[in-house]
């Protein structure tokens, strides 16, 4: 059975479009069963009904205050049964409730290489420090923000020349390629969370969780030595 996923959004939704053409081709292994925004007027709401998928909006301004907004998001995104909830590009805090109502099914893509820059601004953040390299992570949501069991980062270079959107211009090429790994991996049963850890085939993946490079990297060589054993 195909593993059941909820997309929740405030904007753009370029992540979204992300995993939608990445699911689009093997619909029978996972399916993006509803798209939910706290903004009716984010854009991703319009992608994924060129998509086909159903989507809601639910504001926050109608709700007095996070813990009923929250307990409203949850029932919502209930009624669709997911497996998986995918957080992408969702800009709100999230209680504790909600957070433990969906451990270890709860991930979310932050532009940053947690655990550096949790929080908002991050692009900024990274060219005021100086840094030469920033990028973005997929990780397990808990109840600390931004800072749940790290999966995997994609890096990029910062240069000389590089603006706060050039940046996030580049971050979020990366991201692309991210979130649809880590997504695939979840329904293919490999990612999974045990005892607050993320894990990869059954084994902890470290602390400061895996790099997309090295992923590919792996995933190319393998790809290779089937071809050869062909
Ligand atoms: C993405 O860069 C994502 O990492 C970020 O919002 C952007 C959404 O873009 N998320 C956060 O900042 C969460 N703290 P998109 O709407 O085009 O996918």
């Amino acid at each position: 059975m195909a593993c059941r996923i909820v997309v929740l959004i405030s904007g753009s939704g370029t992540n979204l479009q992300a995993l939608i053409d990445d699911l689009a081709p093997r619909s029978e292994h996972g399916q993006i069963v509803a798209v939910i925004s706290n903004k009716a007027d984010a854009f991703g709401l319009q992608r994924a009904q060129a998509a086909g998928i159903p989507t809601r909006a639910l504001s926050h301004r109608d709700y007095p205050d996070r813990a009923l907004f929250d307990q409203a998001l949850c029932n919502v995104i209930d009624e669709f049964a997911p497996d998986l909830v995918l957080l992408a590009g969702f800009m709100r805090i999230l209680t504790a409730d909600f957070v433990r109502h969906f451990h270890g099914r709860l991930l979310n893509i932050h532009p940053s290489l947690l655990p550096k820059y949790k929080g908002l601004h991050t692009h900024a953040r990274a060219l005021e420090a100086g840094d030469r390299e920033h990028g973005s992570t997929v990780h397990f949501v808990t109840e600390e923000l931004d800072g749940g069991p790290l999966i995997v980062s994609a890096r990029v270079s910062i240069n000389a020349t590089d603006t706060e959107a050039s940046l996030a211009a580049k971050v979020q090429q990366g991201e692309h390629r991210l979130y649809p790994l880590a997504m695939n991996w979840f329904i293919q049963g490999r990612l999974r969370l045990q005892d607050n850890r993320a894990c990869l085939d059954g084994q902890p993946i470290p602390e400061q969780g895996l790099d997309l490079e090295d992923c590919e990297t792996d995933k190319r060589e393998h790809a290779h030595v089937l071809q050869q054993d062909q």
